[in-house]
């Protein structure tokens, strides 16, 4: 029985107003606008302030948008799934609260965690439901509010992070286009280098886990960066040889924006030049699980039909991968 293949066929995206600049950290911690543009090529983030709004108020906004750009009735929804690291709470998923605000009552709801990966890991599995036959429309949402778990007093990590949300529509391709091909890493043993340590089973919390900081990102940068640079680089081009593509037919690479740096690593593996990467790093820094839906919305006016894409990620987990994608419409419109 031949596989039917499943197509991204709309985008939505939500960005809170306020801004964090490299000038606005440099009055929180020791740091500079240099250091933080040469190492990481961020120059700003965005920042949902309002302490009553959680990633459910982001990933809601990011899905209405995707909703009343192709005018669907929520209630057609089969599936939502949520990419994050920073759930409303451990309990329910934020996929439960988002598909309840935005009237997906026919759907099933659940969140992925993944960190970095986060959204292509969930995509990769909405993809299966739609390959399987199982459903015609699944949203696919990465959505993190990083500012919550960013110690604003470790200069090492509170640079890199901003919040933001974006989604993704999942249907059956009519056409050949679509998602042709993904491939999905974890390595768990390097786990504490990048990790959230409080919180959870292990410590739950208590006056010393506060006291230690341990409900607060973790981050041993340069192992992280050595594994992300190997990791995304190999795992890009992985997909690419072992499709018969060349850095020629590529339209886009869509890489994680962790680092400018491990995106150029990235980049010149593949034997794609700059002017093809889709980077938005500076604009909003790290948002996790949703830069690589958010450089689609930023890039959807240009995508034409037939575009070949490379998505790629590194996270913590650590978890990888990369998926190549045959973009399925023209510009910013639906399907
Ligand atoms: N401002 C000024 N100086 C700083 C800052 C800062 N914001 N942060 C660190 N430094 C200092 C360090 O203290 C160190 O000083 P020292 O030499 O006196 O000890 C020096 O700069 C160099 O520090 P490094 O950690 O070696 O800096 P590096 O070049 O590795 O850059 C960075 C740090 C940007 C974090 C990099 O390691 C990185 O990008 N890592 C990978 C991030 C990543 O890909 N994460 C995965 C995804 S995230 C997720 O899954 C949630």
């Amino acid at each position: 029985m031949e596989t039917r293949r499943a197509a991204i066929t709309a985008i939505g995206h939500y960005l809170p107003e306020d801004r964090l600049t490299n000038a606005d950290l440099e009055k929180l911690v020791d740091t500079s606008d240099e250091w933080i543009r040469t190492r990481t090529g961020i120059r700003e983030r965005r920042i949902l302030k309002d302490p009553d709004k959680a990633t459910s108020y982001m990933a809601t906004q990011a899905a209405q948008e995707l909703l009343a750009k192709r005018n669907l009735d929520p209630t057609e929804i089969d599936l939502v799934i949520v990419a994050t690291v920073t759930p409303d709470m451990f309990f329910p998923a934020t996929a439960c609260i988002v598909a309840a605000e935005i009237g997906a009552v026919n759907a099933w709801a659940y969140d992925v965690s993944a960190a970095c990966s986060g959204f292509l890991f969930a995509l990769s599995t909405g993809v299966r439901f739609i390959e399987s036959g199982k459903h015609e429309k699944v949203l696919v949402i990465g959505a993190d509010k990083m500012s919550t778990i960013v110690d604003y007093t470790d200069r090492t990590t509170c640079v890199l992070f901003g919040d933001g949300a974006a989604c993704a529509l999942l249907e059956p391709s009519d056409d050949d286009n679509g998602i042709m091909d993904s491939i999905e890493h974890a390595d768990g043993s390097q786990w504490s280098s990048l990790c959230m340590l409080g919180g959870g089973s292990l410590h739950p919390p208590s006056p010393l886990t506060l006291e230690k900081r341990l409900h607060f990102l973790h981050q041993e940068g340069q192992p992280v960066f050595k594994a992300a640079v190997k990791g995304m680089a190999d795992v890009a081009a992985e997909i690419v040889e072992r499709n018969g593509l060349s850095g020629d037919d590529i339209r886009y690479l869509v890489p994680h924006q962790a680092n400018l740096r491990i995106i150029d690593a990235t980049a010149r593996r593949m034997g794609v030049t700059m002017d093809k990467v889709m980077l938005n790093i500076e604009r909003y820094g790290n948002t996790t699980a949703a830069t690589i839906p958010l450089c689609l919305a930023d890039w959807e006016a240009q995508l034409r039909k037939g575009d070949n894409l490379v998505l790629a990620a590194f996270g913590g987990g650590f978890t990888w991968g990369a998926a190549w994608v045959r973009w399925a419409y023209d510009g910013s419109g639906s399907a």
